[in-house]
C-alpha cells in the first residue's frame, strides 16, 4: 500500500494530463514576435545550440523539467524519461524527492533515472522548506549532477495539507552554501519579479529558473484535488507572472544570477524565444509527459530529436550561431506585455 503523499504523486500526473492544453496557453511568449533575418550569412552546419558554463554544460538548450517520482506509477515515467534522456543526451531533473526521505520505499521511483541513465546530467529536487542536510540526501539519493530547490508558495497555499511556514530564505542559503552540486532555485510555475530574482542572487543564487505562469497549473491541480470540499481557490488561476513577463522582469536586472526559465513551453520556437529574452536554459515538463503518456519512450524520444533539429533550423531564421548570439536579436512586444514592461517599469 503506498503512502498518501506517493498517491498524491500519481494524482499530480494525472491532472496535470488531464489539464494538458484544456485552456489557452498563456505563456506570452506567443506575445514575442522575434524579427525573421532574410540574409543570415550561415549555414546551418555551423549552428550550435549547446550552452556552456562552468556547471551546466548541455548540448540541447532545453532539457526535461522536475516532474515525477514517490510511486510505483511515477518511478516507471521516471524512467522513460530517463531512458529518453539517455538517447537524446538531454539532461533532465526528477520530481520532488522529500517523499522519499519519509518513505525508503519511494527511493528506487527516483533512483531508477540515474540507474536508466548513469552518465547523464540529472537534477535533483526538493522545496524549499527542507534543511540542508535533507538537500544533501537527495543529491545523494541519485548522485545529482545539480540540485533544484523549489519554491512553490501559492502551491501550498491552494492545497489544504500545504506548508504554512514561508521562512524559506535562510534554508535556502544554508543549501547553497553546504550541498555539494550547484543549486538552481525554481518556481513551480507563478513566475517571480525583480525583487525575488535580487533577493535570491545577493543571497548566494547563481541560478535561478522563473517558474513562470503558462503551462501546467498547480492552482488548477491542487485545487481539482480538493474540488468537493469547502476548499475552493478557482479564482487564483490566474495568479502570478508569466514566462514572458517574469524573463523581462529579470532582464530588468543589471547584476543577476544566471536564469533558467520553465512554463508553458510547447515547441522549439518557445525555447527560442525563452532563450532570446534571456534565458540560459529552458525547462519543459507538461508537454513531455504529455508525448510520454500518448506515445511512450519512442513517441518522446521522436519528438525531443525533432525539436533538437527544429531549434537549430531556427538559429537560422535569427542569423545566430550559437546561444551568444541570441542576446543580439531584435524582436517586438505585444501592446499587452510591453504594457506590463511599462507600468512595472521594467
Ligand atoms: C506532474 C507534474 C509534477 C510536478 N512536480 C514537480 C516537483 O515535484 N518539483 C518541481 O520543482 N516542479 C514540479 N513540477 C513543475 C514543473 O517542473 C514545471 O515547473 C511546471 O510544470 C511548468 O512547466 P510546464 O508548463 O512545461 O509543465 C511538476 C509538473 C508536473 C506536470
Amino acid at each position: 500500500m503506498e503512502s498518501a503523499h506517493a498517491h498524491r504523486k500519481d494524482e499530480h500526473l494525472a491532472l496535470a494530463e488531464a489539464e494538458y492544453r484544456r485552456h489557452q496557453p498563456v505563456s506570452s511568449l506567443e506575445q514575442v514576435r522575434l524579427i525573421h533575418q532574410s540574409l543570415p550569412d550561415l549555414k546551418i552546419s555551423d549552428v550550435s545550440t549547446a550552452i556552456r558554463n562552468e556547471n551546466f554544460n548541455f548540448t540541447t538548450p532545453f532539457y526535461i523539467e522536475a516532474m515525477t517520482g514517490g510511486s510505483i506509477r511515477t518511478g516507471r515515467i521516471n524512467q522513460q524519461l530517463a531512458e529518453a534522456a539517455k538517447e537524446t543526451g538531454l539532461a533532465m531533473a526528477v520530481g520532488s524527492q522529500s517523499v522519499a526521505l519519509k518513505d525508503k520505499d519511494a527511493i528506487e521511483s527516483f533512483t531508477i533515472a540515474r540507474d536508466t541513465n548513469p552518465d547523464g546530467f540529472i537534477m535533483a529536487n526538493i522545496g524549499a522548506g527542507h534543511s540542508a542536510q535533507s538537500a544533501q540526501q537527495v543529491v545523494d539519493m541519485i548522485g545529482a549532477n545539480a540540485l533544484e530547490v523549489h519554491v512553490n508558495v501559492a502551491q501550498e497555499v491552494v492545497m489544504p495539507e500545504g506548508d504554512e511556514n514561508f521562512l524559506w530564505l535562510d534554508n535556502i542559503i544554508e543549501i547553497i552554501q553546504t550541498v555539494s552540486v550547484p543549486v538552481l532555485i525554481k518556481e513551480v510555475g507563478f513566475g517571480m519579479d525583480a525583487t525575488t530574482i535580487k533577493k535570491l542572487y545577493e543571497n548566494g543564487a547563481e541560478y535561478v529558473n522563473i517558474g513562470g505562469r503558462s503551462g501546467t497549473n498547480f492552482a488548477v491541480i491542487e485545487n481539482r484535488r480538493y474540488r468537493d470540499k469547502e476548499f475552493n481557490y478557482d479564482f487564483l488561476y490566474d495568479w502570478g507572472q508569466t514566462t514572458a513577463e517574469s524573463l523581462l522582469e529579470a532582464q530588468s536586472l543589471q547584476q543577476k544570477p544566471i536564469i533558467f526559465a520553465t512554463g508553458g513551453i510547447q515547441n522549439p520556437l518557445d525555447v527560442l524565444k525563452a532563450q532570446v529574452l534571456g534565458a540560459k536554459a529552458v525547462g519543459v515538463a507538461g508537454h513531455f509527459l504529455h508525448t510520454t503518456l500518448q506515445d511512450g519512450t519512442t513517441g518522446l524520444i521522436n519528438e525531443i530529436t525533432n525539436w533538437q533539429q527544429q531549434l537549430r533550423k531556427l538559429y537560422a531564421l535569427v542569423g545566430a550561431r550559437s546561444a551568444n548570439d541570441l542576446t543580439k536579436v531584435p524582436y517586438v512586444l505585444s501592446p499587452e506585455l510591453q504594457n506590463y514592461k511599462d507600468q512595472r517599469q521594467l
